[in-house]
């Protein structure tokens, strides 16, 4: 629907539902239903997590509360720089909670690693990430995930929640973009 913006399809919808379905097993594994905590948080970071956050809570066999955080990097658009602003903050006090923030992707690691430390400064009682995606490569610092999707090369990927300019979104797979597309080529 896309034309041909979308230059191959790096992770087919099949694929992901069955590492949701993978991870959500991880996860549920790592949390009581009954911990005295109360129901897990999930903390979704808008807006490329959402399919992964509501798929993965579908999934889950654990209760779960669902919180969303918006930030944003400074950065060009295809890159980050690390310095993050919260365009919306969470909406409840997190401390005394088990915290899971789902991501989408980690590419440098900044934006995450950011987020990791202003959570953990609300005293949750414990904070864990998952993300869908990581690009190895692009690590530019050390973060601590219980656990990772898929590993993929380092190239920028659109759909299931990514987006290019706000496009592709809607996408039900992950996809390479065509480098004519942010005028690679
Ligand atoms: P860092 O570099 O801080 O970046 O780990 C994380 C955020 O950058 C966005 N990002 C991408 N978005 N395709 C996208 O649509 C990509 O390949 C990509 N790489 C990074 C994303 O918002 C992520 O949370
Ligand atoms: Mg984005």
């Amino acid at each position: 629907m896309y034309g041909d913006d979308i230059a191959s399809v790096l992770i087919s919808e099949d694929q992901i539902a069955a590492k949701v379905e993978e991870l959500a097993e991880l996860v549920a594994k790592r949390y009581p239903a009954d911990a005295p905590e109360g129901d897990l948080l999930l903390v979704g970071v808008l807006k490329g997590a959402i399919f992964f956050m509501t798929d993965l809570a579908k999934k889950l066999t654990v209760p779960t509360q669902m919180e969303f955080m918006a930030v944003s990097s400074y950065g060009s658009s295809t890159s980050s720089s690390g310095v993050v602003r919260i365009m919306k903050d969470l909406d409840k006090d997190i401390a005394g909670r088990n915290v899971l923030i789902v991501e989408d992707i980690i590419d440098s690691g900044l934006t995450l690693s950011w987020l990791l430390r202003n959570l953990s400064s609300r005293n949750p009682a414990s904070l864990e990430v998952v993300t869908l995606l990581r690009k190895p490569d692009a690590l530019r610092t050390q973060v601590d995930v219980m656990a990772v999707g898929f590993d993929i090369p380092n190239e920028f990927v659109v759909g299931y929640g990514l987006d290019y300019a706000e496009r592709y979104r809607d996408l039900p797979y992950i996809g390479t973009l065509d480098p004519k597309v942010y005028g690679g080529e």
